[in-house]
């Protein structure tokens, strides 16, 4: 008798534990649909075709200060410890050659602002601030104005 009990019992442990779970965890989409489109929650969705760069577009700053936009592709650009490809055409030492903009001043500034002989380490990592731009629509709306003194219209 005392087994057929805990038998029962344990069981209905068991159901409930497993309508928790899903309670928590609903699968599907919950109903929602998401940047992911309608993918259930478990799912991987395939990923999205690379989008285009466009080539040698200068993209206008959207406020003062703005880290500039890079205008071209940089696949296959390494920036490690052993190399930096964009000083390559970017450094004050290359920049003419290649027709480059070269790094502005603010580059070699160390952060007591004293200007060092040779770029500041903490500007090394270009792409912590500056990425390239792609020609695709916004996945979220948003009305995000250019400040006034920067607004060519
Ligand atoms: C082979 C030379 C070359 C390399 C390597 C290169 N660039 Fe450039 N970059 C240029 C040239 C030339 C321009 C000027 C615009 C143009 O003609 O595309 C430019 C423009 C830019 C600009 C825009 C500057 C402005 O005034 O708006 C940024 C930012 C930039 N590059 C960042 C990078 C970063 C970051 C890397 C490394 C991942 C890199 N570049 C690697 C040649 C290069
Ligand atoms: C911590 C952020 C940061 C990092 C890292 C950084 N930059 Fe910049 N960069 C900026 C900002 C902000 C500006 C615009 C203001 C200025 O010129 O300082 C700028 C401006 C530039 C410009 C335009 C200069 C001009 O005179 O118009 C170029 C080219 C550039 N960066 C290239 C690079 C390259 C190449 C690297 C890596 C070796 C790099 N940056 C790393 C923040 C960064």
């Amino acid at each position: 008798m005392k087994k057929l009990i805990v038998a029962i019992l344990s069981v209905g442990a068991l159901i409930a534990g497993v309508a928790q779970a899903e309670l928590n965890n609903p699968g599907g989409t919950g109903g929602l649909d998401s940047l992911r489109g309608s993918t259930n929650l478990e799912d991987t969705r395939p990923a999205d075709d690379f989008k285009h760069t466009p080539k040698d577009q200068l993209v206008e700053s959207s406020y003062v200060y703005q880290p500039p936009l890079i205008p071209h592709q940089i696949r296959n650009y390494e920036v490690s410890l052993n190399a930096n490809k964009c000083l390559a055409c970017h450094s004050w030492k290359n920049a003419k050659e290649a027709g480059a903009t070269k790094i502005s001043v603010t580059h070699y500034m160390n952060r007591e602002d004293a200007v060092l002989a040779d770029m500041s380490p903490r500007r090394y990592f270009c792409l912590q601030c500056h990425v390239p731009q792609v020609d695709a629509q916004p996945l979220v709306g948003n009305d995000f104005e250019r400040v006034d003194s920067l607004r060519t219209e």
